[in-house]
């Protein structure tokens, strides 16, 4: 027997397979074009994944055939808050809006007037750019005659389900990203929806991420050649798919992704915490959980920047080997990320990033390591407020994604973080995570946790050293004084 999960990416789509043991037993990804009609605007059409899911499903049945009698589920992770607008004929009306498109800073600013409060106290989250509900507005702001048209609101994952299964669906941690899920009673909030004017009839029903939400239309199962009913089970936003995929399922555990930005992650009981919009706060995909996370926008995205433009002939590879011959805090030399902007903990889009303490002896050495250090410690800002709001720390971090790539980085981390920081023996991101969901739904086990109890396994672990730990206490210190002194500078 085999489950799928399909991550709908920004870039592409990667279907995975795996068995009943947690073992991945074949993978197909396929990409899309993103477009940047404007500056700040960034759009896909969503047809290109429903034609990317055709090609990954039939490239997975030509690797693995059985997959025809042995599929037994498929679910989902997807980028989050990216707006999909339906016609009556269920078509899309326009482009998808998607999560890193800034259009809308003028309607964050005038929403944030009219309901800030009552949508930070309902949906635990402020308002960004980000964010599908600002999206919502720009469009019936500025194209009303596809508003009037609006028959249902979908996400990028839910409508990619709705082509499977012909019926619409949303779960909670993707509608968590909306802000108009009310995080308290786990319902579409009445009163956003009266306040900015959404029907009601115009929002799927709400279900859990395990929830199996229908089975794969006779028409594309007779297309497949699927000789049996496949369930579909809902599955789940990609933050929280990737914290499945990583076994961040208890109390005490938080995950740090390094890709093109940053995510600093940590295990919630409940989205009842007070972080007062700081951090996001969304329901999990686990069952009746929650998680915070902070943002760096630019994390790797600031290393390859510096490589591109300081060391372009340098391999990643020679570039980091040299850090190790640098002392903690680059003697002296600081860097903040913030080279287009920062979202946590600082939510501004002006601020730009620094070098600050250049000496005439800092080789690129010093340059290369202080990057990591900058992006750790704006990561570590994200660690602090959710130490702060609940005076509990975690007992360990999974480092995912390019910063668990590199074993002075690593270190670097349990430092920085003053935790243990562990790896997965395998990565394999959000998918695994959506198939650990469809292995809940096909009741393979109970619950999330007991999956990933099997399916995640660690790799090498990385413990804080107490002289660099308080080394880098230091240095953080002074990281966090180059905010304050340099938005003037950018305002
Ligand atoms: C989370 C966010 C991104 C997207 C990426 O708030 O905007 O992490 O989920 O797909």
């Amino acid at each position: 027997m085999y489950v799928i999960g399909l991550d709908l990416g920004t870039s592409a789509l990667k279907g995975l397979v795996v068995d009943q043991s947690g073992k991945l037993v074949a993978e197909a990804t396929e990409g899309y074009p993103l477009s940047t009609p404007q500056v700040g605007f960034s759009e896909q059409d969503p047809n290109d994944w429903l034609r990317a899911a055709d090609q990954v499903l039939t490239d997975l049945i030509k690797q693995l055939p059985e997959l025809k009698e042995q599929l037994v589920g498929i679910s989902f992770s997807g980028q989050m808050h990216s707006l999909v607008l339906l016609d009556e004929a269920n078509q899309p009306l326009r482009p998808a809006i998607l999560w890193n498109d800034v259009r809308t800073t003028a309607q964050c600013q005038a929403l944030t007037a009219e309901i800030g409060p009552m949508v930070l106290d309902h949906t635990k989250n402020v308002i960004l750019e980000g964010f599908t509900l600002p999206k919502i507005r720009w469009v019936q702001e500025n194209e009303p005659e596809i508003w009037q048209q609006v028959k249902q609101i979908q996400l990028p994952k839910d409508y990619l389900r709705f082509w499977l299964t012909g019926k619409f669906h949303m779960d909670y941690s993707d509608a968590a990203g909306t802000l108009l899920l009310n995080q308290d009673t786990q319902e579409w909030d009445q009163e956003i929806l009266e306040a900015v004017n959404i029907d009601p009839t115009i929002l799927p029903p709400l279900v859990a991420s395990t929830a199996v939400v229908g089975t794969v239309k006779p028409e594309l199962a007779e297309c497949f050649g699927f000789t049996q009913a496949v369930q579909v089970i809902a599955g789940g936003a990609d933050n929280a798919c990737a914290a499945v995929g990583a076994g961040i399922v208890a109390p005490g555990v938080g995950m740090c992704s390094i890709g093109t930005s940053g995510v600093f992650l940590r295990y919630e009981d409940s989205a009842a915490k007070e972080y007062a919009g700081k951090l996001h706060l969304f329901a999990h995909a686990a069952e009746e959980v929650a998680y915070s996370m902070g943002v760096t926008l630019a994390a790797g995205s600031s290393l390859s920047w510096f490589k591109d433009t300081f060391a372009p002939e340098a391999s990643f590879e020679t570039l980091l080997g040299e850090i190790a011959s640098v002392a903690p805090g680059s003697d002296g030399l600081l860097f903040t990320p913030y080279i287009v902007g920062e979202r946590t903990p600082y939510s501004d889009s002006k601020i730009r990033g620094s070098f600050i303490g250049m000496d005439i002896h800092h080789r690129l050495s010093h340059f290369a390591r202080s990057v990591l250090e900058g992006i750790t410690f704006s990561l570590k800002d994200s660690q602090e407020i959710m130490a702060q709001a609940t005076n509990e720390g975690l007992a360990k971090i999974v480092s995912v994604g390019g910063g668990a790539k590199n074993k002075e980085w690593l270190q670097m981390q349990a430092n920085i973080f003053n935790t243990p920081i562990t790896t997965l023996t395998t990565e394999q991101g959000p998918g695994m995570g959506a198939a650990m969901l469809a292995a809940v739904g096909c009741n393979w086990y109970p619950n999330v946790a007991s999956c990933a109890a099997d399916f995640v396994t660690y790799a090498g672990e990385y413990l804080p050293d107490p002289t660099v730990v308080a080394a880098y206490e230091e240095v953080y210190r002074r990281y966090r004084m180059v905010y304050p002194g340099t938005k003037p500078i950018c305002d």
